[in-house]
C-alpha cells in the first residue's frame, strides 16, 4: 500500500516553488501577522483543534453549509461528539466566557492555525486550511468595526497586496431580520420552481442565504427583491452610517453590497468581506462582522463583539498572482564545502565555533565536487560558501563566495570567526 496525503490537504515544506506549500513564505506571513497584531494591541489566543460538536452547531448555526455539510465530526472513546474546528470565533467565545475574560473592560485577541471543512477541494479551497483571525470584545461603538476592518487592510498592505475590494453591509438585528426574511420569502415563493436546488431548500429554512447564491438565474431574480437596508432598525442604521463615515474620513474605499450576508449565522449589524482580483471563483480573501448579543446564547454576558478572519493560503496565492515581494529566504550564513578528510575535520571545528558565536552555518555532505557544493549552497539560500581544500588549509587563506552576487572575498582562516562576526551582525539587521 502506498500512503498519500488526504484529499484537500497539503504538506508545507522548505524551498517549494508554490508559495502556499513553502514554509519560508508561511514564516513571512506569520511574522507580519504578529507585527500587525502588536501594532493594534491584539494578544494571541490558542484554543484546541477540536471542541464539542454542539459549540459549532450553536455557534455557526445548524442551517449553515458549514454545520450541515462540512464538519469533521467524530465520537471520542467516551462517547462524546467532537468536531475539528471549522472556524475560530465559536472557540474564542467559549474560552472568553469560560475563563471570564470579560472581567477586563475589553479584550482584543488574535489566532493563527489550521481549520477543517469537508468541502469540494478546488483552487483556494482546502479541507485543512489556515486562518488568521481577530476578535474584539467589549466595544459596541462602530469605532471597533472600523479598527477591525483597518487592521485587516493593514495586514494585506504590509504583505504587498493591491487592488483589493472592501464590501460592506448591515444585516441588522435578529429582530429586524424577521420582517425582512418574510418579505424576501414572499417575493421568492412565486418563483420557487426557477430557483436553484440549493436555494429551493433555503427558501423555508434560511431565505437570507439565497442572497449569497452564485447561481446566475437566482442572482437575476434577486435584482427585483426587497433590500435589507429598507428593513433596518434605527440603531443598526445609525451604526452603519457612522461606520461608513469613519471609513470615508480615513479615505478607505468600500462599496455597500446590499446582498452581502455571509455564511455564518452569528452576525448582527456590520458584515464585510475583502476580495481579490486574482483568486477566481474563491475570490474572497477574508471576512467578518459584528455579533452583539451572541455571547448570551452560550450563557455568557451581554458583551458586544466583532471579528474577522482571512485564509492564509488565499493570501499566498494572491501574493503570487500579484507578484508581491517575499523577503529573501534565510538559509545558512556560511555554507562550508570541505574537499577531503582533513578539510572535513577542520570544517567540523569551524562549524562548532560558528554556531557557538550564533552565526547560522552548515556543512556540505555527499558529492565532493565544488560545483555540486556551490549549487547546494544556492538551493539552501546560503549567503556565503567557503570551499576548503588542501591549498586553503596549507595557506590558511580561503575565499568567501557570495552565493547570489558571485563575488569572492579573501578571508584568513586564523581570524575566521572574528572577521565573520561583524559581517553577520550587519546581515542580520537587513
Ligand atoms: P469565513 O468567511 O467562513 O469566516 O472564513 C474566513 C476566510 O477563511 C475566508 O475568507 C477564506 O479566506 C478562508 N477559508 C474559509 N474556508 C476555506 C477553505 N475551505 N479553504 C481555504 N480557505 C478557506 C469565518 O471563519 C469567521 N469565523 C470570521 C469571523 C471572525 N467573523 C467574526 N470573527
Amino acid at each position: 500500500m502506498t500512503y498519500s496525503l488526504p484529499k484537500g490537504t497539503f504538506d508545507i515544506l522548505p524551498n517549494q516553488p508554490e508559495p502556499w506549500r513553502c514554509i519560508e513564505k508561511w514564516h513571512h506571513i506569520e511574522r507580519t501577522i504578529r507585527m500587525i497584531s502588536h501594532l493594534y494591541n491584539y494578544k494571541e489566543i490558542r484554543t484546541p483543534i477540536f471542541e464539542r460538536t454542539e459549540l459549532f452547531v450553536r455557534g455557526v448555526g445548524s442551517t449553515s453549509d458549514i454545520v450541515s455539510k462540512e464538519m469533521y465530526t467524530f465520537e471520542d472513546k467516551g462517547g462524546r461528539s467532537m468536531t475539528l474546528r471549522p472556524e475560530g470565533t465559536a472557540s474564542v467565545i467559549r474560552a472568553y466566557i469560560e475563563k471570564s475574560l470579560h472581567m477586563t473592560p475589553f479584550q482584543k485577541l488574535f489566532y493563527i492555525g489550521p481549520f477543517f471543512r469537508y468541502d469540494r477541494p478546488q483552487a483556494g479551497r482546502f479541507r485543512q486550511f489556515h486562518q488568521v483571525g481577530v476578535e474584539f470584545f467589549g466595544e459596541a461603538d462602530p469605532f471597533a468595526d472600523y479598527e477591525v476592518i483597518t487592521l485587516a487592510l493593514a495586514l494585506y498592505e504590509a504583505l504587498g497586496l493591491k487592488h483589493l475590494k472592501l464590501m460592506l453591509n448591515s444585516v441588522g438585528t435578529e429582530h429586524s431580520r424577521i420582517p425582512y426574511r418574510n418579505a424576501l420569502r414572499e417575493f421568492l415563493l412565486p418563483h420557487k420552481d426557477t430557483l436553484s436546488e440549493d436555494s429551493k431548500q433555503r427558501l423555508e429554512k434560511n431565505p437570507l442565504r439565497i442572497l449569497d447564491s452564485k447561481d446566475p438565474n437566482d442572482q437575476k431574480l434577486l435584482d427585483g427583491a426587497p433590500q435589507m437596508g429598507d428593513f433596518l432598525d434605527e440603531a443598526s442604521r445609525t451604526h452603519f452610517e457612522k461606520l461608513c463615515s469613519l471609513l470615508e474620513q480615513a479615505n478607505v474605499p468600500f462599496t455597500v453590497e446590499p446582498r452581502l450576508v455571509r455564511g455564518l449565522d452569528y452576525y448582527n449589524k456590520t458584515v464585510f468581506e475583502i476580495a481579490s482580483d486574482v483568486l477566481g471563483a474563491q475570490n474572497v480573501l477574508g471576512g467578518g462582522g459584528r455579533y452583539d448579543g451572541f455571547l448570551q446564547q452560550f450563557n455568557g454576558p451581554d458583551i458586544p463583539g466583532i471579528g474577522f478572519a482571512t485564509g492564509i493560503e488565499r493570501i499566498l496565492v494572491t501574493m503570487e498572482g500579484q507578484g508581491a515581494p517575499f523577503p529573501r529566504d534565510r538559509g545558512p550564513f556560511i555554507y562550508l564545502i570541505p574537499l577531503g578528510e582533513t578539510a572535513e575535520r577542520i570544517s567540523q571545528k569551524l562549524l562548532h565555533d560558528l554556531r557557538q558565536t550564533h552565526i547560522p552555518a552548515d556543512v556540505h555532505r555527499g558529492s565532493k565536487k565544488v560545483q555540486k557544493g556551490l549549487q547546494t549552497a544556492e538551493l539552501l539560500g546560503a549567503t556565503y560558501a567557503l570551499v576548503l581544500g588542501d591549498n586553503e588549509i596549507e595557506s590558511k587563506q580561503a575565499s568567501l563566495k557570495d552565493v547570489t552576487k558571485r563575488e569572492e572575498i579573501p578571508i584568513s582562516l586564523t581570524s575566521f570567526i572574528e572577521t565573520l562576526q561583524p559581517m553577520w551582525k550587519q546581515h542580520a539587521q537587513l
